[in-house]
């Protein structure tokens, strides 16, 4: 069976998304789903593109076993066709996805948090290193659910 591709969106492409890729990779390798799975991220901005995440997040991943290699990136045309699912963290990356979205898009759009109540995942890049350890913990418990609800229902 084809891979569920998924994308996780936020607006520099160095901390939420990544963060929630990371989380998505481990939690499928320890479930034994690699195969079932396709993870990626993007931006919705340019200001990092061709960077790698922040030195915070890269600590935060390192200590969760979820580093993986990761270059910055901003979401393009074809990512609307090539996923079944783009994830993005809060309402201004869900009003720039639905912007661009091509008329030939196919993925589904949603906020990471939607099924869960919809709210927004704060920042940790204004914050403290302890932010974006919380933001790992919030996201990888999201992550969860949704690879259960993915298991069910594609
Ligand atoms: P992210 O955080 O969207 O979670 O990657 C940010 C990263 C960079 C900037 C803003 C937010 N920035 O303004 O450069």
């Amino acid at each position: 069976m084809k891979p569920l591709r998924v994308l996780f969106v936020c607006l520099g492409n160095i901390c939420r998304s990544p963060l929630a890729e990371g989380a998505a990779r481990k939690l499928a390798r320890l479930r034994g789903l690699e195969e079932s799975f396709f993870f990626d991220s993007a931006a919705t901005a340019a200001y990092h593109v061709g960077e790698s995440y922040d030195p915070r997040v890269a600590a935060v991943l390192a200590s969760h076993d979820a580093l993986f290699e990761h270059t910055v990136r901003q979401i393009g045309p074809g990512d609307y066709r090539f996923f079944d699912w783009i994830l993005g963290m809060d309402g201004e990356n869900m009003r720039d996805l639905r912007a661009r979205r091509p008329a030939n898009a196919t993925a589904r759009l949603a906020l990471v948090t939607e099924p869960w109540g919809g709210g927004r995942i704060t920042d940790p890049y204004y914050q403290d290193d302890w932010a974006c350890e919380q933001t790992y913990l919030e996201l990888e418990d999201l992550l969860a659910g949704w690879l259960e609800r993915w298991r069910e229902a594609p």
